[in-house]
């Protein structure tokens, strides 16, 4: 008995302990040691200080007028009242405001400057939807490198980047930020981009914050509108649109943003369960937190606070550490605490987090290294940089039809004609979120097309129709785009009927996509449609090279081209990337990172379906899961992409029939390339969970990807590894984790077009 006491005695000694440890650990694990001393020397002034950041007036990156115009940072930042800028840019300003920081306030804590380097500070890559279409890891992590290095040389200090929501809705304008439908391309993206815009040593010189954003679920707003709500299942989120952030915490991201939207009726910037007890008590993230926009003010217009002293309480109660734009914590931190409503504790968390952030990214100890007008001359729009855009952009373009091979053409054609309001455009392929980019700064495509072909062929140009905004029309902008005016078409019929092929230069401007671009209608704007089949008339073989932030509905596109090229927005060395492609320089490797639908009512469009109850069944006398109008499947799906090449897929290994929760399987097949041109294929693995236990599992979910380069007539082996975590998901007794059963495994080149099929069972 008393044997049993001392144990039970013991082991409350011991659990207490351990609880004590854990309520420690889980406050400061990691942090650098100086923070907490640190602390303790601060006021609570100084402290909401930390907590509050502000943009440079004369930039604005969120809604136009801004309370900040009349405050004088410099007196406030010689106060401690400021933590963090965004949008104040250059190794001049930052390092005048870094040294009031410094040398001038009580304490000398230094600020963090922070911009949104989406896809380039000035050299700029593709957007990250056209770079996701690349499957090609190496490639993300070198264009955010390369911003890193770019945007550290110019004073800054942390991005507002990846953007890793999931979106399965092209109308929303901003599925051009992110990696498109799919969860684990997504989870890819962002463990890529973030290693490359913090490196191996987030104190170094050329590394910056990444920022995982925009938590949650800010990719599914309801009707593809912008800010609306979103409502979903838990199940969808942690399955769908949680596993990109968790991947950006495995990969070390610092730094986390919160949404504009509300999900099941509650904001995301008051979300406690979301900031609280799932980002920090259940994956342990130690980083810290900036809300969006004036988002934690927005709770107001949500309808949940009546002030803006509610506001604060609700974003402090929640989680978001930093109030980006809001002044709230600084207006109302400290009368909270006075009325108990929150406790000095909670603040100097947050604290904790920001502090430990600058220190690790070196700020304290070389708070000026950042900003070094030597270095900004130097590496900005280095040439080596723009060597890489121009390979990450032509890895990105996806072929996506080509009737007759058409393409690659030769640069000996006599005469090719360039038409449409995109051949020219320098600015277009620079893309929304274009850093600090010049404006009309991207070598456009009749640039590139000229260089490439020399004196060996004539390019000649037409514009055919434009599609400058008439400003009259007033703000529906979808209105606005050119509708009567054809006087350019009879030049563009005339100039395509003295060549040989014509390449269309058709779609969207820069921003028609991008934060607020909303659209119900994504197909080709203007007269654009009109003038290709004007075109197509002619009798000449038409190519479209297709510029777009968005899948675009191309159904009746299609018919009036032989070949359709997707060069996306594809950054500062677009025109070059895309003549490489053209003239066979480089062989297209690109693969659809999101369907592109038939038609508009098809969306939210995504490969990941459930077979539902009834099935689609081509007897339309049955009840089956269809439209009566159109087909159920879209126009392109994800992962399709051609090459100039072939490739026959064989020889699926599974290297076990069975597995246990602790084993794991390979799964091999080998690939040919059957054509005529070396090539690079991305050879696609997708898994089907064939019986959930309760819960309808989805009939494909990509689980690898391998991109490979395979001479012709050569074949190489593909090898991927799964294990039981990979197959993981939100259960019915709600544990996210694996399930015995079979599985079925496919492998091919698109996620409709996949030719080889295997299946194992997975045991306890
Ligand atoms: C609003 C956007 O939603 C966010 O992504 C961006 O980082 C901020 N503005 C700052 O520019």
């Amino acid at each position: 008995m008393k044997k049993l006491q001392l144990i039970s005695i013991l082991l409350v000694i011991i659990l207490a302990s351990l609880g004590c440890q854990r309520n420690k650990t889980s406050q400061t694990a990691g942090f650098d040691p100086r923070v907490e001393p640190l602390l303790k020397k601060m006021t609570l002034e100084e402290k909401l200080g930390q907590l509050n950041q502000f943009s440079n007036p004369y930039i604005s990156t969120g809604t136009g007028e801004t309370s900040a115009h009349n405050e004088n940072f410099d007196e406030m930042v010689r106060d401690g009242l400021i933590g963090s800028f965004l949008n104040v840019l250059g190794a001049e300003e930052t390092l005048r405001l870094q040294k009031i920081a410094v040398e001038e306030s009580r304490l000398g804590i230094p600020l963090i400057f922070a911009f949104d380097v989406i896809h380039g500070y000035k050299t700029m890559f593709p957007i990250p939807l056209a770079e996701a279409a690349s499957f090609d890891r190496a490639a993300m992590q070198q264009s955010a490198r390369i911003a890193a290095v770019e945007a550290a040389a110019n004073g800054l200090n942390w991005t507002f980047a990846p953007m890793i929501d999931v979106s399965r809705d092209p109308r929303w304008g901003r599925i051009m930020e992110g990696a498109g439908e799919d969860v684990y391309l997504n989870e890819q993206a962002a463990i890529a981009r973030v290693r490359g815009f913090q490196g191996d040593d987030l104190s170094a010189a050329n590394t910056i914050a990444a920022c995982a954003k925009h938590f949650a679920a800010y990719g599914a707003p309801f009707g593809g509108r912008e800010y609306n709500m979103v409502d979903m299942s838990e199940r969808m989120l942690r399955e769908v649109y949680f596993p990109p952030f968790q991947a950006a915490i495995d990969a070390g991201v610092a730094t986390f943003m919160s949404a504009f939207n509300t999900i099941a009726g509650v904001p995301a910037s008051a979300d406690r369960w979301l900031f609280t007890e799932v980002l920090r008590d259940e994956w342990g993230f130690n980083g810290f937190v900036v809300s969006d926009w004036t988002s934690v003010e927005e709770l107001i217009e949500h309808g949940i606070a009546e002030s803006r002293y509610e506001a604060a309480w609700y974003g402090l109660n929640a989680g978001i550490d930093m109030d980006m734009m809001g002044r709230l914590y600084l207006d109302y931190g400290k009368q909270l605490i006075e009325d108990k409503k929150i406790s000095e504790q909670q603040i100097d968390d947050m604290v904790r987090r920001i502090l430990d952030v600058k220190f690790k990214l070196g700020l304290f100890d070389s708070p000026y290294q950042y900003s070094d007008l030597e270095k900004q001359e130097e590496l900005t729009l280095h040439p080596e940089h723009l060597e890489a855009s121009r390979d990450i952009a032509r890895k990105s373009i996806v072929l996506m039809k080509n009737d007759l091979n058409i393409l690659p053409l030769s640069k000996d054609i006599k005469r090719i004609a360039v038409i449409g309001p995109l051949a020219n455009d320098k600015d277009a392929p620079i893309g929304n979120w274009r850093g600090s980019a010049t404006p009309n700064s991207a070598v456009s495509l009749l640039e590139g097309m000229r260089e490439a072909v020399g004196d060996r062929a004539e390019i000649l140009y037409s514009e055919g129709t434009s599609l400058t905004l008439n400003e009259q029309q007033g703000f529906f902008t979808q209105l606005d785009y050119n509708t009567t005016d054809r006087s350019g078409f009879a030049h563009a019929i005339a100039t395509a009927r003295s060549a040989d092929v014509v390449v269309m230069a058709l779609g969207e401007t820069a921003y028609i996509s991008g934060e607020c671009r909303s659209y119900a209608d994504i197909s080709l704007k203007g007269l654009q449609l009109e003038l290709l089949r004007e075109i197509r008339k002619t009798g000449k073989p038409v190519v479209l090279a297709l510029f777009t932030g968005r899948p675009l509905v191309l159904t009746d596109v299609v018919e009036h081209t032989d070949a359709i090229l997707n060069c996306w927005l594809l950054g500062s060395e677009s025109g070059h990337a895309i003549a490489d492609v053209l003239f066979g320089d480089y062989n297209p490797s690109g693969k659809l990172p999101a369907s592109f639908p038939y038609h508009v009512g098809q969306i939210p469009v995504f490969y990941e379906q459930l077979n539902t109850g009834r099935p689609f069944d081509p007897n339309p006398f049955e009840f089956s899961s269809m439209y009566r109008d159109i087909p159920n499947e879209p126009l392109f799906a994800f992962g399709h992409g051609l090459s100039y090449t072939t490739f026959a897929y064989s020889d699926l290994v599974l290297t076990n029939d069975t597995i246990t929760m602790s084993e794991s399987i390979t799964i091999k097949a080998t690939v040919t390339n059957t054509g005529n041109y070396d090539g690079e294929e991305v050879v696609q693995l997708y898994i089907r969970d064939v019986i959930g236990k309760g819960v309808s599992r989805p009939l494909l979910q990509l689980k690898g990807f391998e991109k490979i380069m395979i001479e012709k007539g050569a074949s190489k082996e593909v090898a991927f590894t799964i294990h039981p975590d990979d197959l993981a998901f939100f259960r019915l007794d709600k544990q996210f984790a694996p399930e015995t059963g079979k599985f079925e495994v496919y492998i091919g080149t698109a996620s409709n077009n996949l030719s080889l099929k295997g299946e194992f069972e997975l045991v306890e």
